[in-house]
C-alpha cells in the first residue's frame, strides 16, 4: 500500500504485466511498420514512460515528437483538453503512432484528432498502454491496446496523482479510503 497526498493506493498490475503486453503490442507495431519510417508522438506527461519501452523496441528507422496536453485535475477529467506544448515538427505525409498512457474518455484522443487532421498527415495510428472502455465516450479507433481496466483510478508508470506516482514501475489503484 501506498499513499500519496492524501490518498491511498494499492497494488493492481505488476511490472511483469506491463512489460509482457508492452512486447506484445511492439511485435505488432513491428509488423504492420515495417519498412515504414513512422514518426512516434508521445502524449506528455503521462505516456514519457510507455513512450521511451515502445520506440526502443521499433526495429527500424523512426522519428519521436511530443506534444503536452492535460484534462485530468486530481482523479477525474475536466472535460477540457489544454494544450501545454504544441508541435514544432511537420508531421505532414507521415505515417504517425500516436502514444497514449492511458485512454479513459477520449476527450484527449479527441483533441489529437483535431492537431493531426490540420497537419495533412498520410496516416496516424493509436497505441495505448491502459484503455477504461466503461468510460470511453467517443468513436476513434484505437488500434493498439496493452491492458482494458475497469473505471479505475490508477498511478504509476507514468500516470500521475496531482504530479505524484509517475515514477512508480508498477501501477496502484485507489484504494476506497
Ligand atoms: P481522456 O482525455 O479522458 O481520455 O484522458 C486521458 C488522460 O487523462 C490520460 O492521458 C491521462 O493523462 C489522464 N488519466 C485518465 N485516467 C487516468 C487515471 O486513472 N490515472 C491517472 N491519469 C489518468
Ligand atoms: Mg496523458
Amino acid at each position: 500500500m501506498i499513499q500519496l497526498h492524501d490518498l491511498r493506493f494499492e497494488p493492481f498490475i505488476s511490472e511483469e504485466r506491463i512489460t509482457a503486453s508492452i512486447d506484445k503490442i511492439s511485435e505488432q507495431i513491428n509488423r504492420d511498420y515495417k519498412g515504414k519510417t513512422p514518426v512516434f508522438l508521445g502524449i506528455l506527461n503521462g505516456a514519457f514512460m510507455f513512450a521511451s519501452e515502445i520506440i526502443k523496441r521499433f526495429e527500424g528507422d523512426c522519428e519521436v515528437a511530443f506534444v503536452k496536453l492535460g484534462s485530468y485535475k486530481g482523479t477525474s477529467s475536466t472535460g477540457k483538453v489544454d494544450t501545454m506544448m504544441g508541435l514544432n515538427m511537420s508531421l505532414e505525409n507521415r505515417h504517425v503512432i500516436v502514444i497514449e498512457d492511458i485512454v479513459d474518455t477520449g476527450n484527449t484522443l479527441a483533441a489529437i484528432d483535431g492537431i493531426l487532421k490540420s497537419k495533412d498527415v498520410a496516416d496516424y495510428k493509436t497505441v495505448t498502454l491502459f484503455f477504461k472502455p466503461g468510460a470511453y465516450q467517443k468513436e476513434y479507433n484505437v488500434e493498439y491496446i496493452g491492458m482494458e481496466i475497469p473505471n479505475d483510478f490508477i498511478v504509476g508508470y507514468g500516470l500521475d496523482y496531482n504530479g505524484l506516482g509517475r515514477n512508480l514501475s508498477q501501477v496502484y489503484k485507489l484504494k476506497e479510503q
